[in-house]
């Protein structure tokens, strides 16, 4: 009878184990991971610190940046879009390197007064960028939160909305196109810029201040040991390293592939005029 208990204990300890690994890690509060960059006095801090708002007026923008340096990792958010006539008004979520020639993983959402809503993606790799890709987001992420996601390991860098990924950069660097490998850090903006309205359009201001949301500040990335080098951390045996995170699988493919056909507008591959970089002949 008692090592029945004994065995009925054990059985329930191991069911709660496995629940608890499995089940979404409680959100970490924003300081642990952040702090300001810029704009303090235009930040606030919500829910315990589990959230954190940005704002920008005529005055000031605003933004955060992670305590640490990462040279791998899945690194997301879930970000709300301020509402309104957000028109020239850009709302980052970013990784980049404080280097001389420096790398960089942009999302960058375009304000607007209706949906469609644009999501501008670019990535710079030894301080080279204009790999501009425009899509149409599906949604309106002015009215909920969604997850946005950056996946980089070795072999590809992934854009993700909601799971669904809407860009990928693969390892090229056998015909010389080069990968990001400098360790960066994760940073969060609001700015306004001539170019994030179709005909230059200054913000409407009488509509702000304009405010968006950030929640979700665990991360899962590598931390880089050598502030500048990324490469120590694609060796390691994370998750995000792992084979089935080399390129997408047959599900991811096939969203992405629906993505580019029904809400891509921009791709620099495309659009760009002038000679392709060798990185768009490979599709
Ligand atoms: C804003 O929305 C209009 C209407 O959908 C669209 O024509 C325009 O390109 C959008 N501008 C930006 C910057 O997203
Ligand atoms: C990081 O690596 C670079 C390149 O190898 C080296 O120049 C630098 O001194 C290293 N920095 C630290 C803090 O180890």
């Amino acid at each position: 009878m008692d090592l029945f208990l004994l065995i009925c204990l054990l059985v329930f300890l191991l069911a709660a184990a496995g629940q608890s690994s499995t089940a979404a890690r409680p959100d970490v509060p924003w300081s642990q991971n952040y702090a300001i960059l810029y704009g303090q006095d235009h930040t606030q801090s919500l829910n315990q610190g589990k959230e954190i708002q940005l704002s920008i007026d005529q005055v000031s923008g605003s933004g955060f940046r992670s305590l640490k340096t990462y040279g791998s990792g899945f690194f997301g958010m879930r970000i709300m879009l301020p509402p309104g006539d957000s028109t020239s008004i850009i709302t980052t979520f970013y990784l980049r390197s404080y280097t001389n020639n420096h790398d960089e993983i942009d999302f960058e959402f375009l304000g607007n007064s209706t949906p469609p809503y644009l999501l501008h993606t670019n990535i710079f790799t030894n301080g080279q960028g204009s790999r501009e890709q425009r899509i149409n987001l599906w949604f309106d992420p002015t009215k909920d939160f969604h997850d946005y996601h950056v996946l980089w390991n070795q072999h590809q860098v992934v854009w993700l909305v909601d799971g669904v990924p809407i860009r990928v950069f693969e390892n090229k660097e056998n015909i010389g196109v080069k990968f990001p490998v400098q360790a960066m850090q994760i940073e969060a903006t609001m700015w306004t810029a001539p170019w994030a309205s179709p005909h230059g359009k200054p913000p409407n201001w009488g509509q702000g201040p304009f405010r968006a949301y950030y929640q979700g500040f665990n991360i899962d990335g590598c931390v880089a040991e050598n502030n500048t080098i990324a490469t120590p951390c694609f060796g390691s045996n994370s998750w995000w390293n792992g084979k089935n995170y080399w390129k997408l699988n047959p599900k991811q493919l096939q969203e992405y592939l629906g993505v580019r056909k029904k809400y891509m507008v921009y791709d620099y591959c495309i659009h760009r005029p002038g000679s392709k970089p060798p990185e768009c002949n490979i599709h």
